[in-house]
């Protein structure tokens, strides 16, 4: 057996698998966001800890095998956190994660002194959410916090800390913190310097299925775990998400829905021409790499929509609704801009808009017009992929999107390709489990792990009619932000 620990931004999920790929347990305890100002997104560690024990402990109580028999254990975690750790390892402020916006000033001075750069070294450009210019953050406006500064990590890496005594960082986690020369595979020398940062407060860097430790005898006793078993790296929860899903070639893409959603292609190469527009960051299986777009407010969109109209509703009867109104939603459009965007426009202030209301529109009409505006919002992503001559083969669709064949089907009609759902989708947290199930040796590749856990539900082929219809109104939406922008 292995564990995989997904440290989410809600929730950590624990879930462990068997030899055979069986999933046989799933586990997951919440934890609170603190939001001091407007912009601030911020976790105390100490409750990735309590939660994390929680869950590892529910397992190895419910587990009725031999615990010696867990072998391993790996971690997915929510990518850019910053955690701060002193001179004695204790954390010196909360950590500020992925979806904190205050730090545009800093990503400013970043790009003016970097320039074509940032992009050359880190494949990237640089986000509030990233994690240099929280640092950058942080240094100018705790400086004695900042000061006392030995050695900064990933969320995922600092639970993983906790856990073996170890510090660490794995690659595809690193490269979402604008710090990693993503080629050399080595923390930049140049942004440190050029930023006076002591290079030192960078974690050594692993891969994401190495061997990093065991567990400290005080973890081990309290959750139930044998000291024996191995801890490997893990990585950040896109790569991880991408291995749980079989994203290990080059025939597949992710469009995954969630709050936010993604659409994250398989790479085999460095990209020598990036230029910032999707993300291009390692990826968990070793000197791969995966090129990713973010529609920062995909299932957010839906829930909001349905919190504040369909309350009493269920999902799968609200979204039903729509197989009654015509592709396009008789002329209304949305532009799901809830919390900003990311891909393609690197923009945490545009706001979202619905534009074309009749008389003629139904409560029914919004929600077609919403789920619509979340899929083109990701066909974005994959427009600009196809534009740098990438082939989009079959897209495996996970989260919300893959709940319901009406969704799935727009899918392969905006996306212009084969959309497959999948039988059991357990996303970063299998991602995780097979990273360690590859670190323990059961497979001899992670494909041959993926092969043998993750297996097609459905598929869905588009719709010429279809198709035509959805890129009239794609190539509306795509003019929507420039307009909304100067309004907004
Ligand atoms: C990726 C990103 C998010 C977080 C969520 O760039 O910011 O997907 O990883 O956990």
């Amino acid at each position: 057996y292995v564990i995989g620990i997904d440290l989410g931004t809600s929730a950590v999920k624990a879930i462990l698998i068997d030899q055979s790929g069986n999933m046989v347990m799933e586990t997951s305890a919440a934890y609170p966001l603190i939001q001091e100002k407007t912009g601030y997104s911020e976790q105390d560690p100490e409750d990735w800890i309590k939660q994390t024990k929680k869950v590892l402990k529910r397992v190895t109580r419910q587990f009725t095998g031999n615990v010696e028999d867990i072998e391993g254990v790996s971690f997915s975690g929510q990518m850019h956190g910053l955690v701060m750790l002193d001179e004695n390892n204790q954390v010196l402020r909360n950590a500020i994660l992925w979806n904190d916006t205050r730090t545009k000033s800093q990503c400013d001075h970043i790009t003016k002194l970097l320039g074509d750069k940032i992009i050359e070294i880190t494949k990237n450009k640089v986000l509030e959410g990233f994690t240099l210019p929280k640092i950058l953050w942080v240094k100018e406006n705790e400086p004695q916090i900042y000061e006392k500064l030995r050695v900064f990590l990933l969320p995922k890496d600092y639970v993983r800390y906790r856990m073996t005594g170890k510090i660490h960082t794995d690659y595809s986690d690193a490269a979402g913190t604008s710090l990693l020369h993503i080629e050399e595979k080595k923390w930049s020398k140049e942004i440190c310097d050029l930023f006076h940062i002591d290079e030192s407060i960078c974690p050594p860097l692993v891969e994401s299925h190495s061997f990093v430790g065991t567990i400290l005898p005080e973890f081990a006793d309290k959750v139930g775990l044998s000291q024996n078993t191995k801890v490997f790296a893990g990585g950040a929860d896109n790569a991880c998400g991408a291995v749980g899903a079989g994203i290990l070639s080059t025939n597949y893409q992710l469009s995954s829905i969630g709050t936010s959603g993604v659409i994250l292609a398989y790479e085999e190469s460095i990209d020598e021409k990036a230029d910032g527009k999707v993300h291009f960051f390692n990826h968990a299986k070793s000197d791969a790499f995966y090129s990713m777009g973010v529609t920062l407010s995909a299932g957010l969109s839906l829930s909001w929509f349905k919190n504040n109209f369909f309350k009493d509703t269920s999902f799968p009867k609200m979204i039903d609704g729509i197989k009654d109104i015509p592709i396009g939603s008789d002329g209304l459009l949305f532009a799901p801009f809830l919390v900003g965007e990311r891909t393609p426009y690197s923009d945490a202030f545009i706001r979202g808009s619905f534009i074309g209301v009749s008389a003629l529109h139904t409560k029914t009409h919004f929600v077609r017009a919403v789920m619509e505006g979340i899929t083109f919002s990701l066909n974005e992503s994959i427009h600009l992929l196809r534009e740098k001559g990438k082939e989009i083969g079959t897209i495996v669709s996970i989260g919300g999107g893959a709940k319901n064949d009406l969704w799935l089907q727009m899918q392969a009609d905006i996306f212009h390709t084969r959309v497959v759902s999948l039988k059991s989708e357990q996303g970063p947290g299998l991602g995780a489990a097979l990273i360690a199930a590859y670190g323990c040796k059961w497979f001899a590749t992670l494909e041959e792990g993926a092969e043998k856990c993750i297996q097609i539900k459905s598929e869905f082929h588009p719709i010429e009619e279809n198709v035509q219809k959805y890129k009239q109104l794609f190539n509306i939406y795509q003019t929507v932000y420039d307009h909304t922008k100067k309004i907004s």
